[in-house]
């Protein structure tokens, strides 16, 4: 009896926030929540969190009110990864994103002493963006992060501002992406540098009816 209880609190409570996910975002089909995954969207408008059909979201996604964040199909967000865009992050298709991977976009803070003071004011509680970043995120440096089809992000690993991974690269478990990452490579190490190259993609699995390969589109 107690435990029928617990999985339909459970089930309730997934419900819910998939509804808030839902309503914070634009999502296709098949989407699945792995609670405590999130959508933070301080720009209030969905159309800025784009998420593709048949996606699971283990992790936070996060915009600032300018940011956008825009992700395709098939892609999984394990639990604990975070991607906070304040200006914007792209993903492609059949994206694997693996546990605490950290996608930002930003420096989080300003380098400036007295910009980092008028930060810390405005995340204060009190300050203007409490509890959440709000205008303080306009203090930071950023720049656009693209992560190409087909990229897998082995945990814990971080991604910086103004990255692109290109299509089918690997990026080992801890490494520190600040450098663009070439096609078919696997990427190691802090700063990542290449330690393997792949071989180009050539289909042979077939994709779902109506579906073309991402490496025929092209
Ligand atoms: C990227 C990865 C798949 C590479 O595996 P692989 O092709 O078998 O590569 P190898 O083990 O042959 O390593 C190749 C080289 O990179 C180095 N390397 C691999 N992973 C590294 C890491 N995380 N940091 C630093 N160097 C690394 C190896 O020491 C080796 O160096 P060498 O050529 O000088 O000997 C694997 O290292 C990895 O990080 N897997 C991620 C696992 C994960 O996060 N799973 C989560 C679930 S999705």
């Amino acid at each position: 009896m107690i435990s029928a209880l617990r999985a339909l609190t459970r089930d309730l409570q997934q419900r819910m926030h998939e509804r808030r996910c839902h309503e914070r975002a634009q999502i296709g089909d098949q989407f699945r929540l792995e609670l405590p995954g999130r959508i933070e969207n301080e720009s209030g408008d969905p159309s800025r969190i784009q998420i593709g059909h048949s996606c699971h979201l283990g992790g936070t996604l996060r915009t600032s009110p300018l940011g956008s964040l825009r992700i395709g199909s098939y892609c999984w967000i394990s639990d604990g990864a975070q991607l906070a865009a304040a200006t914007s992050i792209v993903i492609g298709d059949y994206v694997g994103i693996a546990r605490g991977v950290y996608i930002v976009d930003n420096n989080n803070h300003p380098i400036e002493p007295d910009a980092r003071r008028e930060h810390r004011r405005r995340v204060a509680p009190g300050g203007a963006g409490y509890p959440s970043i709000g205008s303080a995120w306009d203090l930071s440096d950023r720049s656009p992060i693209v992560i190409e089809d087909n990229v897998w992000i082995g945990m814990f690993a971080y991604i910086g501002k103004g990255v692109r991974i290109g299509e089918g690269a690997v990026v080992a478990r801890q490494a520190v992406v600040t450098k663009d990452v070439e096609p078919y490579t696997v990427v190691a190490g802090n700063p990542a540098v290449i330690v393997k190259r792949l071989p180009l993609d050539t289909p042979t699995i077939p994709s779902p009816p109506g579906e073309q390969h991402p490496a025929e589109r092209l």
